[in-house]
């Protein structure tokens, strides 16, 4: 429970803040994202006071969690924004965000989604291929502006993370060998509608130790070394995001120790520093509240059947991850290894194999560090509205997305004439 320190038990019951997850149950329902003012604030000054003075900008990772309560709480401490579509963009200016501390990173850039962000006045884009390039040039000609730029770097670098998840092999789709980046910064003056302001690279996520971002870091100071030798200026640093979390037994860096690692490899340099933190700002700040439906014994496994499903939270269907499942009740009573599966009709539809858990019908479970990756990717499979989010404060609970309906999900279909 260390990893959660505003989701603790008082008198046997789980409570998030000072609230118990029972009674966000009974007033919103399940399944519920549940989140804690207290921990995404604790997460987002863990970094920012680590930088101590230095010109840095925090660029949350939006995929991570967009709701926009979320991204306004993050804007209101100051927070700058990593987002990956135009989608995101909307989000955070509706949320409040300052378009200046948005960076806007991904392979595959819309013209239109280029134009919104050229409208918008982005900080910058991090652009990740030769051809993008020469797209926002031709865009940002189009409508007379100079759009910055910062070419995410790949500097082959294993982050020994899930193999989806990691970013940084010169076999992945992301960014741009080292030696084409060069000569591209140093054929600037072809570009006649950009500006190279920055340097960027993004390795993976879930991160469990520093050493694959000292190497990423080292590789980028060298090649920027080697462009300012040759008169390039560049302006900041953005060294991504991937700071992992604990989920289970993983013992990763904490922020400040990764900040402060990061501060001494760049030394003096006069670069303003950027990160994309997504998941350590938010992983550990949020549960999903789901329901026991039924209990199905068989004669080779116990299942708990709740009411959070694959597409509520597919990270342990897709990567085989691991949350941790809390009961919202402590009972030792006639404990049992469960699965702990959904209503979806998959074997893959499951949250966690081999729980010891005590269990009624009726029960009420947490499904720990839910999050980062967990709203912002699900789905509506087998027409499964999605799940409400709260985010709790002290004693006050906002309700921050209400459930979908299912008149909702169909409303944009039409039967054929
Ligand atoms: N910056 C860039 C360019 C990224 O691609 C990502 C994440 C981040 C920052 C934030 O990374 P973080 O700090 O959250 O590790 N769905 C997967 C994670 C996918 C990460 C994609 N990129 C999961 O559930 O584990």
């Amino acid at each position: 429970m260390s990893s959660f320190p505003s989701f603790s038990y008082h008198s046997a019951k789980l409570h998030v803040e000072s609230v118990s997850l029972e009674r966000i149950a009974v007033e919103f329902g399940t399944p519920c994202y549940v989140y804690s003012h207290a921990t995404l604030t604790a997460a987002y000054r863990e970094f920012d006071s680590a930088f101590a003075g230095r010109d840095h900008l925090i660029c949350y990772a939006v995929k991570a969690n967009s709701n926009l309560a979320i991204l306004n709480l993050f804007a209101r401490l100051g927070s700058g924004f990593d987002i990956v579509s135009g989608g995101e963009l909307k989000r955070v200016l509706n949320a409040g965000g300052d378009p200046q501390k948005v960076v806007f990173s991904g392979v595959g850039k819309h013209p239109e989604e280029m134009r919104a962000a050229l409208a918008a006045g982005i900080f910058c884009f991090n652009v990740e291929s030769e051809a993008e390039l020469l797209r926002l040039n031709q865009i940002a000609a189009e409508m007379n502006k100079l759009a910055p730029v910062s070419l995410r770097v790949n500097p082959d670098v294993d982050a020994r993370t899930h193999p989806y998840i990691s970013t940084g092999l010169k076999e992945n789709k992301f960014g741009i060998p080292f030696d084409e980046a060069e000569k591209l910064y140093l054929s600037a003056q072809q570009f006649s509608n950009i500006r190279f302001t920055g340097l960027d690279c993004h390795i993976g996520s879930q991160l469990t130790e520093l050493n694959p971002f000292i190497e990423a870091a080292e590789k980028v100071l060298a090649l920027l070394a080697r462009l300012e030798a040759q008169g390039s200026r560049i302006e900041h640093l953005d060294l991504g995001g991937g700071l992992g979390i604990r989920y289970s037994s993983e013992t990763p860096p904490l922020a400040r120790d990764y900040v402060a690692a990061l501060c001494a490899k760049i030394g003096q340099r006069s670069q303003r520093i950027l990160i994309e933190p997504g998941r350590a700002l938010v992983g550990n700040s949020g549960l999903l509240l789901t329901r026991v439906e039924y209990l199905k014994h068989t004669p080779y496994r116990d299942f708990a059947i709740v009411d959070a499903a694959m597409n509520d939270l597919i990270r342990p269907a897709l990567y085989d991850a691991y949350h941790e499942v809390l009961p919202v009740t402590v009972s030792e009573e006639n404990a049992k290894m469960y699965q702990i599966v959904g209503p979806v009709c998959e074997t893959g539809d499951f949250l966690g194999h081999d729980r010891r858990l005590s269990l009624r019908q009726g029960d009420l479970l947490a499904v720990m560090s839910a999050g980062a990756y967990g709203m912002s990717m699900s789905s509506n499979y087998n027409t499964r509205p999605r799940a409400a989010e709260v985010m709790v404060e002290g004693d006050h609970i906002h309700l921050i997305r209400e459930r979908e309906s299912v008149e909702q999900l169909i409303a944009h279909e039409r039967i054929l004439p």
